[in-house]
C-alpha cells in the first residue's frame, strides 16, 4: 500500500509516495491467530485496513476462505459478503463509538444494514451480545459516555461480533485502556476466539500484549515484516536486531525472580520517513551490527526454521551475530554486498506460510524437515 504525496498548489502533482506496507506476506489460520507488531508508524494499521478492505491495496493479493478468494481486487458489491466475515476492533473506544447512538443502536446497526435477523429480533440479538461481552443486557439504551473505557471497548467488541465474523482484525484494542483493564478485556478476547472459532490478526506496539494471546508472531519494521515466527521460536530464539531490542524492552518476570535484569537495548534515532526509506535493509540507520552489504542488498525473509522466518543478512540470537552475511551466496553477492558473477542467486520462496525446506544457518545450506 502506497499512499500518493501530493505537492500543495492550484494544480497538485504526485510528488512521492508513503511506503506504508512494501510486500508483506503472512497467513492467518482458520480459528487461529497472528499477532502483528512494531513501533509506531510501521504499517500496522495500514495492514488492518487493507484485510477490511477500508484501503484497496496498490498492489498485490489477499486471499480469503475456503475458496481462496482474491478480495484485493473487489469491488464494492462483490466485498458486501465479506464485510459480514471480516470485522474490525479499533485502538479507541471513545472516539469509535459514536456518542449520539445508545449501545442498542451501535451495536443493532450491522443487523439492519445486512438484514440478517427481523427488526423485531434485533433487540433481542443486541442483548444476546451484550451478556456475551460481559455488559449488562438490560443497559441497551444508555449512550457510549455512561460507560468506562473498558466497558466502551465491550461495546466495540459486541459490534464487531454482531455478523458472526470469520476473522476480526484488532487494532491494539487494549492500547488506550488502564493495564488493569487490558488483561479482562484480552481474556474476552480470548474466550470468544475459542467459543466462536473467530480467527485474529492482533496488532500491538509492544510483544507483551500479544504474548499470551498468539501461537504466531509478526515483526514489523518501516513497512515490511522483519521476522515472523511461532511463540516460542520468537520468544526465546530471535533472529533479528530489531525484534531482539523489542523484546529487551519486554519485562521477564523469570529473570526477576532470578534476580537482575535483561539490558534493554535503546535504539538510537527515529524511525526513517516511509517516504523514503533507507536503501538495502530499512533497519540499517538503528541497527546495532550493520555492516556495508545492508547499506546495498535488500534482505530477503527467509525461512530459517520449521516456523521461522527473518529478514537479515546476519540472523542470529544476540549477540552471536556471524562475522560475514550468511546471505551473499543464496543472493549471488559478495560479503560486501556487490554482484558476485561466479555464484548463481538461489530463488527464496516468497510467499505467506511456511515451506517444508528452509535455510539451515549451522550447515549454511538448505535442510528439508
Ligand atoms: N491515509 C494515509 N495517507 C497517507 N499516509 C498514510 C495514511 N495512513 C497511514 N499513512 C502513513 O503510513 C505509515 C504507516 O501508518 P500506520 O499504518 O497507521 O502505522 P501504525 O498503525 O503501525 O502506527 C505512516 O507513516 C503513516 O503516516
Ligand atoms: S540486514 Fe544488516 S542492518 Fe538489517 S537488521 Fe540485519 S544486520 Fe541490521
Ligand atoms: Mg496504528
Amino acid at each position: 500500500m502506497w499512499f500518493p504525496v501530493k505537492s500543495s498548489g492550484v494544480v497538485s502533482r504526485t510528488v512521492g509516495h508513503v511506503q506504508a506496507v512494501d510486500g508483506v506476506s503472512f497467513e492467518v489460520p482458520k480459528g487461529g491467530a497472528l499477532g502483528l507488531v512494531g513501533e509506531s508508524g510501521c504499517g500496522k494499521s495500514t495492514t488492518g485496513r487493507l484485510i477490511t478492505r477500508l484501503y484497496k491495496p496498490t498492489s498485490g493479493s489477499m486471499y480469503f476462505g475456503e475458496n481462496r478468494q482474491d478480495i484485493a481486487a473487489m469491488s464494492n458489491r462483490q466485498l458486501k459478503p465479506l464485510r459480514r466475515d471480516v470485522q474490525m476492533i479499533f485502538q479507541d473506544p471513545y472516539t469509535s463509538l459514536n456518542p449520539r447512538h445508545t449501545v442498542g443502536a451501535i451495536v443493532g446497526a450491522p443487523l439492519e444494514v445486512h438484514n440478517v435477523v427481523p427488526k423485531k429480533q434485533v433487540l433481542k440479538r443486541v442483548q444476546e451480545l451484550l451478556e456475551v461481552v460481559g455488559l449488562n443486557p438490560e443497559h441497551y439504551n444508555r449512550y457510549p459516555n455512561e460507560f468506562s473505557g473498558g466497558q466502551r471497548q465491550r461495546i466495540g467488541i459486541a459490534r464487531a461480533l454482531t455478523l458472526n465474523p470469520k476473522l476480526l482484525v484488532a487494532d491494539e484494542p487494549v492500547s488506550a485502556l488502564d493495564v488493569s483493564i487490558q488483561a479482562q478485556v484480552i481474556n474476552l478476547l480470548q474466550d470468544l476466539q475459542k467459543e466462536f472459532d473467530i480467527a485474529f490478526l492482533f496488532i500491538a506496539h509492544d510483544l507483551a500484549v500479544v504474548r499470551h494471546f498468539c501461537p504466531e508472531v509478526a515483526v514489523m519494521y518501516l513497512g515490511k515484516i522483519v521476522e515472523i515466527a511461532d511463540r516460542d521460536t520468537l520468544y526465546k530464539s530471535s533472529h533479528h536486531p530489531y525484534t531482539q531490542a523489542l523484546l529487551s524492552a519486554v519485562p521477564d518476570i523469570k529473570q526477576a525472580a532470578v534476580g537482575g535484569r535483561r539490558e534493554r537495548i535503546r535504539l538510537e534515532g527515529d524511525v526513517p520517513s516511509p517516504i523514503n526509506p533507507p536503501s538495502g535493509c530499512r533497519f540499517r540507520t538503528r541497527c546495532p551490527i550493520a555492516k556495508e552489504i545492508c547499506a546495498k542488498v535488500e534482505p530477503p525473509l527467509m525461512q530459517i526454521g520449521p516456523r521461522h522466518k527473518v529478514a537479515c543478512h546476519f540472523p542470529a540470537e544476540l549477540g552471536k551475530a556471524p562475522q560475514h552475511p550468511v546471505t551473499a551466496g543464496l543472493l549471488g553477492v559478495d560479503s560486501q554486498g556487490s554482484p558476485d558473477a561466479g555464484v548463481t542467486p538461489t530463488a527464496i520462496a516468497e510467499g505467506p506460510g511456511y515451506e517444508k525446506q528452509w535455510f539451515d544457518l549451522q550447515r549454511r545450506e538448505m535442510v528439508s524437515a
